[in-house]
């Protein structure tokens, strides 16, 4: 694809095609693996900055990394600007990440009923003094991630990217959907563009990018500088992979595999998946106060539930498997069952 390396402050993003952040789903194996096979740059989970300032230590787990994670920005969100500055501070000191991110986009209820993520659209006067307070008490680029609007009744994108854009951020990453449309309906590339023509700082254009096509068109459509994907990436780290490869010529058989062994590396990068799981639960229940409900096994267990739908879409007799999860809370069990399915699918190749 032909996108030049992202600039923003000392932070450069070779390969502008970066990961979006989930709740739920972004933790360290997942970044790992999407940073191996070929994203950008990566973002925490959503970290709470209230969380920070009481010291829980539910929320600096959010914020475990593993050294090789880079570029990797911190996502906080919160409403109150001290909190935000106390939160970025915190995240800057840990020597983990190369920049903080400002999450003024998460239309949640539990989110925005506190005035946080997508409320912040509905007052942008506190959003641009978050923002420039944040700018000012780190020396880390500071970047926010927002919508293109709350509802028709506030602010539209243009006046969010002026506000955000004069507090001081040094990139915004867009997801191109009101936050009333929480993930729901067409994303709109064209306010992308409207949003690109107006600002000068780099941005990030997201929603709705599933493969290769998606990403050129979002570009081809918007002219953003880079791409983000959400959950075009879950159970599908190789979209990364074939975005950098970009179209393939003619006869390249080599880069497409034959199917058995496309289910193969997906049976094996699930269970690498799992194994990441293991060992970030097992670091996490090291620290003292950690709640240890589950052995680290079962925690990583009931946590790739999530991610197995997507992993084993568009398999044959995928159901069992997945009627099947709820029980399922060994990696041995998982791993037979899945080994189950991709010979029920090679069978049926
Ligand atoms: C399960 C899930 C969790 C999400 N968590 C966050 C989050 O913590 N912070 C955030 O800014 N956006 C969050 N998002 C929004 C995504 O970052 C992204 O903007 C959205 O999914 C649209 O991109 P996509 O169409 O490529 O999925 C989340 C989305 C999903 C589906």
């Amino acid at each position: 694809m032909n996108l030049k390396p992202l600039q923003f402050g000392n932070v450069t993003i070779e390969f502008p095609v970066v990961l979006a952040p989930m709740a739920g789903y972004t933790d360290a194996a997942m970044r790992t693996l999407c940073l191996e096979h070929g994203a950008g740059a990566v973002y925490t989970e959503l970290t709470s900055a209230e969380g920070i300032r009481r010291d829980s230590e539910n929320t600096f787990a959010v914020l475990n990394t593993s050294a090789s994670e880079h570029p990797i920005a911190g996502h906080i969100f919160g409403r109150d600007p001290e909190a935000m500055v106390e939160a970025a501070k915190y995240v800057e000191q840990t020597g983990q990440f190369d920049w903080i991110d400002l999450n003024c986009g998460c239309p949640v209820k539990k989110v925005v009923s506190r005035g946080a993520g997508a409320a912040l659209l509905k007052d942008l006067p506190t959003l641009g003094k978050i923002i420039s307070k944040v700018r000012n008490a780190v020396s880390l680029p500071v970047s926010v991630k927002t919508r293109i609007g709350f509802n028709n009744d506030f602010s539209d994108h243009l006046e969010i990217a002026r506000v955000v854009e004069e507090s001081g951020a040094d990139m915004i990453a867009v997801h191109a959907r009101l936050a009333k449309n929480f993930h729901g309906g067409d994303p709109d590339w064209e306010k992308l563009g409207e949003m690109k023509q107006a600002l000068k700082i780099p941005i990030l254009g997201n929603g709705g990018v599933q493969c290769l096509e998606d990403a050129e068109r979002m570009v081809e459509v918007s002219g953003v500088d880079g791409v983000m994907i959400g959950r075009g990436a879950i159970g599908n780290p190789w979209v990364f992979d074939s975005i950098r490869r970009g179209p393939l010529e003619a006869g390249d058989t080599q880069a497409v595999p034959p199917a058995s062994s496309r289910l193969q590396e997906k049976r094996d990068l699930m269970a690498e998946h799992l194994k990441r799981l293991v060992e970030l639960n097992e670091s996490k229940q090291q620290v003292a106060g950690f709640p240890k409900k589950y052995t680290p096994e079962e925690a990583a267990c009931i946590q790739f539930r999530t991610h197995i739908p997507y992993y084993v879409k568009g398999l044959f007799d995928k159901k069992r498997l997945l009627m099947k999860l709820a029980t399922l809370m060994s990696v041995n069990s998982i791993l037979e069952e899945v080994d189950l399915l991709v010979e029920k699918n090679m069978r049926d190749e």
